[in-house]
């Protein structure tokens, strides 16, 4: 095979939280399913002396960038993703050389779906499969981890190891705990509210939250792990009355921390109007999605009632194959 114009693509999934956002950025638990959405990428190395990127569903058309530069020069907030998840693969390996990417989306990254875990999961196994790198799970969680923090300084990662392991996972902050749970796909409706949430400032917002009310937010946050811990006995039981009471407990505290909003309120009530075992937001909050756990018999109308107050219904399927090569 001519190794220079080889080419590998890799795809990875985006990511719905059904239990323990933020708590999870302090320590606690979270339960995350990975979602049959995914990120295709397309690597090939190149002669010349460029990183090369297109990205159209985020408007990055013929962006090339000099290998010298790769180190020292900012990049644009579309491609730092990739482009950290280069610079870091050739550090720790200590390889180089011209690449062009290209990158496909089955969903915008507007959702919260976990677009930048999921594009530097798949950066990572492409060049490993490009470079012939031997690189376990473990180490690509790693490795992607620093990238998500060298970016966006905060973060438990629990998207970056829903792209990587896939399925459902129990996750406890920076990778602590990767528990794989053995589910069937959920039976979920995922409604968009049109509104893009910027986690790094929600999770700051709580953060000064924190600071003025410790024990009270400390208690909100050990109320989260223990229901986190019940949704968990309650998933794998199919006991689905209880996950939604679960659910409905846990977009209560969400709201109490501040990070709900008119929007995502609005959809999460409709989605128990028509008949939702439970609700919650999902993500930072702010914006992005909810998701209802629904019965066959209400699938359809919680789905109306959730257009009906001005969400997107999204279709996935959940518990979705992690990072592979295609
Ligand atoms: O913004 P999202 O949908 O990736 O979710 C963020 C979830 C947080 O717990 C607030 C942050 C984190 O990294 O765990």
């Amino acid at each position: 095979m001519n190794q220079e114009n080889s080419k590998v693509i890799v795809s990875a999934p985006g990511k719905l939280l059904l239990f323990g956002e933020h708590a999870v950025v302090w320590g606690k638990p979270c339960i995350v399913t990975a979602v049959d959405k995914r990120i295709k990428i397309h690597i090939q190395k190149t002669n010349d002396e460029f990183i090369w990127i297109e990205a159209p569903e985020v408007k990055v058309n013929g962006y090339k960038k000099p290998l010298p530069d790769l180190h020292s020069k900012k990049s644009p907030k579309e491609v730092e993703f990739i482009e950290e998840a280069v610079k870091l693969f050739f550090k720790k390996y200590k390889v180089g050389g011209g690449l062009k990417i290209e990158t496909q989306s089955q969903f915008s990254s507007q959702f919260g779906f976990g677009s930048s875990s999921a594009v530097t999961a798949a950066t990572l196994l492409a060049l490993a499969k490009l470079f012939n790198k031997e690189m376990s799970k473990q180490e690509m969680f790693d490795l992607g981890y620093d990238v998500v923090l060298k970016i966006q300084k905060v973060g438990s990662g629990f998207d970056l190891a829903a792209a990587i392991w896939g399925g459902t996972l129990y996750f406890i902050t920076g990778g602590k705990k990767i528990e794989q749970l053995n589910l069937t796909d959920l039976p979920l409706v995922v409604g968009y509210t049109g509104i893009k949430a910027d986690t790094a400032t929600l999770i700051n917002k709580v953060k000064n939250l924190h600071a003025s009310y410790p024990r009270l937010v400390n208690t909100i946050f050990s109320e989260i792990e223990k229901l986190t811990v019940q949704g968990k006995k309650a998933l794998y039981s199919k006991d689905w009355q209880e996950v939604g009471k679960l659910m409905n407990f846990n977009h209560g505290l969400l709201d109490t921390l501040g990070v709900s909003c008119l929007e995502l309120s609005k959809l999460v009530y409709s989605a128990r109007m028509g008949g939702a075992y439970g609700s919650k937001l999902s993500g930072a909050g702010g914006g992005d999605c909810m998701v209802a756990l629904v019965t066959p018999s209400t699938k359809e109308i919680v789905k109306k009632e959730i257009e009906r107050t001005g969400g997107t219904v999204i279709d996935v399927k959940t518990g979705a194959q992690g990072v592979r090569v295609e």
